[in-house]
């Protein structure tokens, strides 16, 4: 670990998780991660329900400052969660968890804040964005990772993906191929072609972070589903910005500002 991230660190657990937006800009660093945005959002919006698809190790959701945290993913439990007994479990894919028990979970107490970094298939990620908002609460936020592949190999659908590690395997020994985002731009694409009642963005840090909310967008796209699916990562290496409203990290305080004005 540098000295500059071990000091962050320190101060991280001085001030606590949910001021450390407020403390990178004091230090003038904008770039935020997806831990901070959703505890600053989390935070800013005094909610309490925090949900999670596509958990992982738990890096993110056992970081998180929020009453109520829920994750799904189809993987066992990992054992960072046997130490935070609160944090429940749905051990199965987005699918089965929002059509099996998501109604009981989420009619009285709705989602506050969702982190959506499950599959990295972009119709997969549209349909778990559609289940969120039928739970989310009214000012609730969606945040969606992985929206900003930099290179053709991290976004490689998950068949194509599949298929490229194999090759890979069969020719050398293999050697992890560095971040993979899969196509999940291609839902923002989809969103910002489809639904004028969203406003959607990405900011150009961890991954690209996309940012949706209830609202009407200041701009939209005009994209068919044949033509989203026949996109090229070479058409959204041309064109990102303008394809998924690429945000500089800096933006995160006005999305903040607008959602403090929209409250009031
Ligand atoms: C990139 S990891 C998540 C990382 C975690 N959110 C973090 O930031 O540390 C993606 C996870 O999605 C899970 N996953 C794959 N398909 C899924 C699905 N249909 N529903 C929910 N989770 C899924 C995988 O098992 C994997 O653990």
């Amino acid at each position: 670990m540098s000295f500059s991230r071990k000091i962050l660190s320190s101060l991280k657990q001085l001030i606590g998780r949910k001021n450390i937006v407020i403390l990178k800009k004091t230090l003038g660093i904008t770039a935020i991660n997806r831990i901070d945005a959703c505890n600053a959002l989390i935070s800013q919006l005094s909610g309490t329900t925090y949900l999670e698809i596509g958990v992982a190790q738990g890096n993110v959701i056992t970081k998180i400052d929020a009453r109520r945290r829920l994750g799904v993913d189809p993987s066992p439990k990992p054992s960072s969660l046997e130490k935070q007994a609160d944090i429940i479990y749905f051990e199965m894919p987005s699918d089965q968890f929002f059509s099996h028990h998501a109604v009981q979970l989420f009619t009285d107490s709705p989602v506050d804040v969702a982190l959506i970094d499950g599959l990295h298939e972009y119709r997969q990620a549209l349909r778990d964005v559609d289940n969120v908002l039928k739970y989310l609460a009214p000012g609730g936020v969606i945040i969606m990772h992985d929206c900003n592949p930099l290179t053709a190999v991290a976004g490689l659908p998950p068949a194509d993906r599949a298929a490229y590690e194999q090759h890979r395997k069969e020719q050398t020994t293999f050697q992890p191929n560095g971040p993979w985002e899969g196509d999940v731009w291609k839902a923002i694409v989809s969103i910002r072609s489809t639904r004028k009642d969203l406003k959607v963005f990405v900011l150009d840090c961890d991954h690209g972070l996309g940012f949706v909310t209830r609202g009407t967008p200041d701009s939209s796209l005009d994209y068919s589903a044949g033509d989203i699916d026949s996109l090229t990562f070479a058409e959204f290496d041309a064109n990102r910005s303008s394809l998924i409203n690429l945000k500089q990290p800096s933006y995160f305080e006005k999305f903040q500002a607008q959602l403090s004005n929209q409250r009031s």
